[in-house]
């Protein structure tokens, strides 16, 4: 990402921003344990869009399936929104972005009732979410949510600087549970690879291209703003750890080598 123009915090949201990664999302809680709760976590969730979106295709994929669910941002008054979880139409009025041209009819219809100029998120996909006002990178969060199987941190941690963001990342990482993923686009690559080589995270690369390319607005910006997305670069030997927006956290990986179970003895 490049620094062109001073850093604040935005609360541009869109409903289903990135589809790849919502692919990915459901095919990766597709995996969890038959007959287990899903727990997920939306940190930074703005007017609920993304939250709402991936309750949407998380009960789309798996209609039976029980889903302990958490959504927190900074910011009271997006929450209370969030909550309400209505939209005047013309959503422009409300956060300067239209949230709902990534859209499709029918996903629409699916996802709201409308009523007069407004529209309302169905309580199918309304039920179990539970909102927070709340710093992502306060420690005391892991003690109200707990270990999640899934938590979504995107796209405000470019909006720090490179020191704050790196230390609400780290703060971030213990509310996945051991083998569970985390989802963090919207960040300094170069902030995102030291904290993920520094703890040892895995980056998933199903869809990596894809997630990477799946966001329009931050790929367009670049290299114009901040937080603009610079084109996927193969032919970089870091390419996989800096390009995935997804990691597994905590999860067993290779063998450890003889060698050094020797050593360590
Ligand atoms: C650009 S919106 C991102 C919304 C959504 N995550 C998305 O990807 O579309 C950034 C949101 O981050 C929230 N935010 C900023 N710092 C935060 C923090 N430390 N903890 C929780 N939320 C924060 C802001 O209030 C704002 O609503």
């Amino acid at each position: 990402m490049l620094l062109r123009s001073q850093r604040r915090q935005y609360h541009g949201t869109f409903f289903f921003r990135n589809r790849p990664e919502l692919q990915l999302l459901c095919s990766l809680a597709s995996r969890q344990p038959k007959g287990s709760t899903l727990k997920v976590a939306v940190l930074a969730c703005s007017n609920g869009a993304e939250a709402y979106s991936i309750m949407y295709a998380l009960r789309s994929a798996q209609p039976d399936r029980k889903i302990v669910f958490h959504a927190v941002d900074i910011a009271s008054e997006v929450v209370e929104i969030a909550r309400e979880g209505i939209y005047p139409r013309e959503s422009q009025q409300l956060i300067g972005s239209a949230i709902f041209e990534r859209m499709t009819c029918s996903e629409e219809r699916r996802m709201f009732h409308c009523e007069d100029g407004y529209v309302r998120v169905q309580d199918w996909v309304r039920e179990g979410i539970e909102w927070h006002v709340g710093d992502a990178g306060d420690p005391e969060l892991h003690s109200v949510l707990g270990p999640m199987d899934i938590v979504v941190a995107n796209k405000f941690l470019c909006h720090m600087d490179a020191p704050d963001a790196e230390r609400c990342l780290r703060a971030i990482a213990p509310l996945v549970r051991s083998g569970g993923y985390l989802f963090v686009s919207g960040v300094d690559l170069a902030v995102r690879t030291r904290v993920a080589r520094d703890l040892n995270w895995t980056p998933v690369s199903e869809l990596l291209e894809e997630i990477h390319d799946g966001d329009p607005s931050v790929r367009g910006d670049w290299p114009w703003r901040y937080w603009g997305l610079e084109p996927l670069d193969r032919s970089r030997k870091d390419w996989q750890i800096r390009y995935a927006s997804v990691f597994q956290l905590g999860a067993k990986t290779a063998a450890q080598p003889l060698t050094e179970l020797i050593a360590a003895k």
